[in-house]
């Protein structure tokens, strides 16, 4: 089983309501696109958290199932209003198997990245080909990885500096590995927090879900379906299986 990095103190902190993500701003097109996709049928939360994106398309009436490692997240998830009705697995979304069939996948908010081999990220495209019905879609949110900001030479990057947060990724190009270390400050005293993630290119997505029996058929820089370009700096990509 991998590492939780999302235990009690991560938790704890996870919904924060001044973060845009987590305003309506922000998660109604996400809901938009993903009831479209689902359609009559099911839908899958790889990585389902607290529940930020599943709660409001359940109550879009698309039937939402979890898997999530951290209990920690998902009892967060338990205590708000409709949460104790989503099933949720407790396992890895590499291999963890939740009971139905499903016409939507979906793993948002660069999760994939928390698989931190090729080989898992691979196993995660096979579980959810295995979860999916004929024709059902597969959908990830994530980064396009940001080395044209990293000179040569370097191998860190820093992404956020305000007074009550400090945070850099420190880069392993060899091994397409990335730490996003965070520094926040919490209750007056200052937390370290670091997370390990592999970087994944759009193209070798596209592999992989070629290997799981998917193929390509959109990808966006958001969930309007804003153009991806060269400049994007993220994707909203969907697959199909068969
Ligand atoms: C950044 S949070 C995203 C939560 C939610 N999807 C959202 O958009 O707010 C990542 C979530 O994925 C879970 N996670 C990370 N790696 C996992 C794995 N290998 N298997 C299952 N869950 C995992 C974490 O426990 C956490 O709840």
């Amino acid at each position: 089983m991998p590492e939780d990095h999302f235990g009690e103190e991560v938790a704890a902190h996870y919904d924060d309501p001044s973060d845009e993500r987590f305003q309506p701003a922000a998660i109604e097109p996400v809901i938009d696109l993903l009831a479209e996709l689902a359609g009559d049928g099911a839908a899958l939360e790889l990585g389902i958290g607290t529940g930020r994106i599943a709660l409001p398309l359940a109550e879009r009436g698309v039937e939402v199932h979890g898997i999530d490692l951290s209990s920690a997240m998902v009892a967060r998830l338990r205590a708000k209003r409709g949460g104790e009705e989503i099933p949720v697995v407790i396992g890895d979304f590499a291999t963890a198997r939740a009971e139905g069939t499903f016409s939507l996948a979906y793993l948002v908010f660069n999760t994939i990245q928390n698989l931190t081999t090729q080989d898992e990220q691979v196993a995660c495209f096979e579980n959810v080909a295995a979860h999916l019905e004929p024709g059902g879609q597969f959908v990830i949110e994530v980064g396009v990885p940001n080395l044209r900001r990293l000179p040569p030479g370097e191998t860190v990057r820093a992404f956020a500096l305000t007074e009550a947060h400090v945070g850099f990724d420190e880069f392993d190009v060899a091994r397409q590995g990335l730490i996003s270390h965070h520094y926040e400050l919490l209750d007056g005293a200052w937390q370290p927090h670091s997370v390990p993630f592999r970087y994944v290119w759009p193209s070798e997505l596209d592999l992989m879900a070629r290997i799981a029996g998917m193929t390509l058929v959109g990808r966006w820089s958001g969930w309007r379906r804003e153009p991806f370009t060269s400049e994007s700096t993220s994707h909203v990509s969907v697959w199909r299986k068969g």
